[in-house]
Order: structure tokens, then sequence, then C-alpha cells
């Protein structure tokens, strides 16, 4: 409960969020009766008497109000009252519409008009002749009565006030309350100043040498290379397109420079023997980036040399050989797998491998597999994945599999998970009809671990998520980080998996430097990786010859 009393002293008693007018006073009893301050009949009333004991008022609700509350209207008047406490506010009012300001750089409004219509017809705060123009004695005479819907009160804080200050919008501010100073804006439709701060807020100015977007321009005839370069300033992936392009030129200029002196020495420390370059070049992509046409650039890159490690799965490995005794076809992503079933055909994708392919496979791989227990055996060869995929390499013989050129050039494959595809089915069966082959996976992180040790700088391209690109940042960790990296995959990190990680998890690692400028490409490599080689290796070619031994 809180006795009030308006400049016009006029008392008020605001109980329970209502507001009521004095009614009438009884010096006997030493009781006041109230009235609810709304017109249009609320039956609203109290009474307050004096507890001597306690030394206050007390009230006491006589007759509920057919209305709800209206903190709003209470605000008004301890709004009037912390203005008359604060400044000089004075109402200007005509007959000719709506109160308004005398000074609209010192406009301030009332904090009702808001959220409620509620309007407080009581407000001459310091007398000045506007406050009595015409029409505002009617409305003052009228002072105790609210009405919800039809008024709107508006004030004037004079400079010299000692409420007054000049704020940066031209505002004056008074020393109100701020959730009293912020809706004063609202008179002459400001929009509220938070919302002016939040939306209109200055820029710095950007910094020196800042890209400006602009995509490319058709006009200037169809150029591809030109439309590639276009994506750095495209934006979104576009961008981070371009932006791996740039990294993998940065790994290349790098293979191109010289090996340092002292670092020669260390060639024969790498178990693979491969002649070492100023950049190791991992290139890593999951099995379905062979089963589709992605493998012919991955083939290239192999065949030229132009990479120094691959790191894959079993399809990887396999669908390039089985690719060399059978087509793959182009199927749809809808086609049904019973149906498909019953015909013997497999789906990968939008990809179609007949069941025959594996069949032409398994008669390829059986007798090879006799051949490599029977060394195992008789010359102690003890082998692991890369070892065997480089004698496959050598057996099939054939200038389109990538692993005819990762032998030929000695480019060790990496494939941890070999046995996870029908490279695995037919390892199975071969082992009960001609138990014993022993495949060592220890020799074979050994092999896989010092690539990246003993380079001298190492870049990744990490086509894809899962094995192959946990295994190639992970050898990278044994050098303290990869120099240069580019992941391509759809993979999103929400769900903590390492397909979806972003370089940085990897930084945390150690598995790239500190100081390196990775790049993770979001989207599907079979689009994304034709652009990266056609703009980095292939337009690169001539200066990367002298790596290439069969051009
Ligand atoms: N053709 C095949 O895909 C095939 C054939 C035989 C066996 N397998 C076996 O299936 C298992 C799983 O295959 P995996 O580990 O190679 O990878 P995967 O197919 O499980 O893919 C791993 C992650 O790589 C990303 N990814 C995959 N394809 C992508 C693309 N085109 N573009 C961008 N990102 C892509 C995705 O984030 C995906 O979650 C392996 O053990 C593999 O040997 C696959």
């Amino acid at each position: 409960m809180e006795m009030l009393q308006t400049q016009r002293g006029k008392p008020k008693l605001s109980c329970g969020g209502y507001m009521y007018r004095k009614d009438r006073e009884c010096n006997k009893t030493q009781k006041t009766t109230w009235r609810c301050v709304l017109r249009r009949g609320c039956p609203g009333r109290a009474y307050t008497e004096w507890n001597s004991r306690d030394q206050r008022y007390i009230a006491h609700i006589t007759k509920a109000h057919t209305h709800a509350p209206i903190p709003n209207a209470i605000d008004s008047l301890e709004w009037v009252e912390e203005i008359r406490r604060t400044s000089a506010a004075v109402i200007t009012h005509d007959e000719t519409g709506p109160p308004r300001f005398v000074d609209s750089a010192t406009q301030l409004s009332h904090p009702s008009q808001l959220e409620h219509p509620v309007s407080v017809r009581e407000t001459v705060i310091g007398a000045s002749s506007s406050s009595r123009k015409r029409g505002f004695k009617e409305e003052a005479d009228s002072e105790d009565d609210f009405d919800l819907d039809d008024f709107s009160v508006h004030f004037e804080v004079h400079p010299n006030n000692p409420g007054y200050h000049q704020g940066s919008s031209g505002v004056g501010q008074s020393r109100l309350q701020p959730h009293v100073a912020k809706n004063l804006r609202m008179a002459e439709g400001l929009p509220p100043q938070k919302a002016v701060d939040a939306v209109l807020i200055r820029s710095d100015p950007m910094p020196e040498g800042s890209d400006v977007v602009r995509g490319y321009d058709f006009n200037e005839g169809i150029d591809y290379h030109k439309l590639f370069k276009s994506y750095a300033r495209t934006g979104f992936q576009a961008t981070n397109v371009g932006k791996a392009i740039e990294e993998i030129n940065k790994m290349i200029d790098c293979k191109l420079q010289p090996v340092p002196e002292g670092m020669q020495s260390e060639i024969n420390l790498n178990p693979v023997g491969r002649e070492k370059s100023n950049c190791t070049i991992f290139l890593s992509f999951t099995s379905n980036l062979v089963s589709a046409g992605t493998r012919e650039i991955i083939r290239y890159l192999v065949q030229h040399n132009m990479v120094d490690c691959l790191v894959t799965t079993a399809g990887g490995i396999e669908e390039d050989f089985i690719k060399c005794l059978g087509p793959t076809y182009m199927g749809d992503f809808s086609l049904l797998g019973r149906e498909l079933r019953m015909k013997g055909i497999n789906r990968i994708g939008n990809l179609l491998v007949p069941n025959t392919n594996y069949c032409l496979f398994e008669d390829w791989l059986t007798p090879i597999l006799d051949t490599l227990l029977l060394e195992q055996r008789e010359q102690g060869v003890v082998w692991t994945p890369s070892k065997i995929i480089n004698r496959l390499g050598k057996e099939i013989n054939c200038t389109d599999s990538i692993y005819y050129w990762a032998y030929k050039n000695n480019i060790p494959v990496f494939c941890p998970a070999l046995t996870d595809g029908s490279l695995g089915d037919i390892i199975f069966f071969h082992s009960y009809k001609n138990p014993g082959l022993i495949i060592d996976l220890v020799e074979d992180v050994r092999r896989m671990n010092n690539q990246a040790m003993y380079a001298v700088n190492s870049g990744m391209i990490i086509l894809g998520g899962g094995v192959c690109k946990h295994h190639t940042c992970n050898a990278n960790l044994m050098r303290n980080g990869a120099d240069f990296s580019v992941f391509v995959n759809t993979g999103s990190e929400f769900d903590g998996s390492d397909s979806g990680a972003r370089p940085d998890e990897a930084i945390s690692w150690g598995k790239i430097k500190m100081t390196a400028t990775p790049v993770k490409v979001y989207g599907d490599a079979t689009i994304v990786m034709p652009i990266l080689v056609g703009e980095t290796f292939a337009r690169r070619q001539g200066e990367l010859k002298h790596f290439s031994h069969f051009d």
C-alpha cells in the first residue's frame, strides 16, 4: 500500500495493483474511504485507517474491482512523482490534437504508452504558460479520472533543469529510472533507444585490404579458371573452395622447393625408401570416391607422382582393382534394394556394381593370396596392408589403376582397415581353403607414421572422413602437426565425430600445426575435388614434371 499525492495536491491510494482516489474522510472514525480511479462504474472501494500501535495506515479492500490490476496506472503516478522530484516537466496541449512537446529535442513520453494505452490526466509539473493552453483545463478538471482507452501524456524536460542532459541521440534524458527514460522517446514516434542502439550501431572501418564480395560475371565469357578464381570472393562454401585451392597451391610451392641440405640424410630412415621432396603430400579418401569417377582424378595425381602417400579404406583399394576387371555403372539413389538384390546388382549411392565383378575379383585375388602365403612361408616375408596393396598394384598391371601407378612410383598406400570390404571376404574364404596368411598392422603403423615424421614439411588433402581422415591426421601428430591441410567432407562437428571435426579440433591434438592455415570445405568431394585438382596440380603439371618418372 502506498499513499501518494499528485502535484496538484490530490491524494491517491496505490494498493494491490489498483489506484484509488479519495472519496470521504471521517474525523470521528479516522477512516478515509477510497474509490477506484477508473470511470465507467468500477465498484472498487477501500478504506484506510490510522493504526496508532504500528504508527502507520492500514488499507482494507471493501469492494472488488471489475477489471484487472493496472500496474501502468500505478506506474504513471509514481512516474509523475519521480518527474516532480527530478525535473520540472511541462505538459503542452492544445485543442487541435493530442498533447505534444514544446521542444522536440527534449521530448519525453509516458511509460504506459508502450504496453497499455493507460494515461494519467494529472501531470502538471512546474507551471508554465504552455501548460495552461486551451484544452488542457477540461482534462485537468477530470484529473482523477483514468481511462484505459483514450489518453496520453507528453512531457518536456527543460535543458536547464537538473534532470536534463543531452544524450548522444539528441533526446533529453532525466535522472529517471531506466525503464521510464526508455519509454519517454515514444511520444513523437521515436523508436526505442535500445532497438536503435542494437540495430543502427555504428561500424568501425573495415581493415585495410578487406576482400569485397563479387561473383563471376558470365558477360566475360565462359572461362572456368576465372570462374573458380572468383570463388574465393563469392562467399559460403565457394570461398572455402577458393581457400582450399590456395592452401593446396601452398603445398605445391613448398614441394617445389629443394630439400634442405641437412635433411637429405634422413631419407634412408623412411622405410618405404621413397625419394623425399620438400613437402610430403598425403592424399586420403573414402572408399566411395574410388567407386565414383573421382578415382580417375586420384589416379592422375598418383600417375604423375604428385602426391607422396595415400590413405584409404578397403573399398578404396578393391574398387580400383574391380574396375580393371569389370565396369561400374550409373544407377539411381532410388532403385529398390530388393529388386537389385534379386538381379545380383549392388548399389553404392547412385552407382551400380554387378555382383559378377566381385566374383571376377575373387578369381583374380585368390591365386595372389596363395602366392603371398607361399612367400611368407618360404622367404619369411612379413605382409602388411601397404605391402599387399603394392603387390596387387604390380599384379594388376593396368594403367587405369591408381595402385598400378602407386606401385610404379613407389607411393605407399595405407589401409589399416584392409579387411572391411570384399577384400576381407575373400581373405576370409581363403583362410579356410589355404590357411596361414598373416597381415601385420604394427609394421604398417610404423611405416605410416614415418612418412610424417621424416617429412621436411607435410600437407594433408583429406577427402571424406572416418579412418582415412583420422589415420592421416594421427600420423601427422608424430611430427607435431601438418604444415598444410585441406579437408573436404560432408560431416558436421555437432555429433562429436572425427569425420565432422573441423581442422581446429586437430590443432588441439597437435595433428595440425598451430601456425597453419587449414581449410575445411563442406561439400561432396565428387564435386569439389575435380575443381581443386584442376586449379592446382593439373594447372601446374609442367612445374611438377620433374617428379613424374613416366611422362
Ligand atoms: N564403395 C564403398 O564405399 C565401399 C566398398 C566396400 C567397402 N566399404 C567399406 O565401408 C566402410 C566405410 O567407408 P569409409 O570409411 O571409406 O567412409 P564412409 O563411406 O563411411 O564415409 C565416412 C565419412 O566421410 C564423409 N564422406 C563420405 N563420402 C563423402 C563425399 N562424397 N564427399 C564428402 N564427404 C564424404 C562423410 O562425412 C562420411 O560420414 C569402410 O570400411 C570401407 O572399406 C566401402
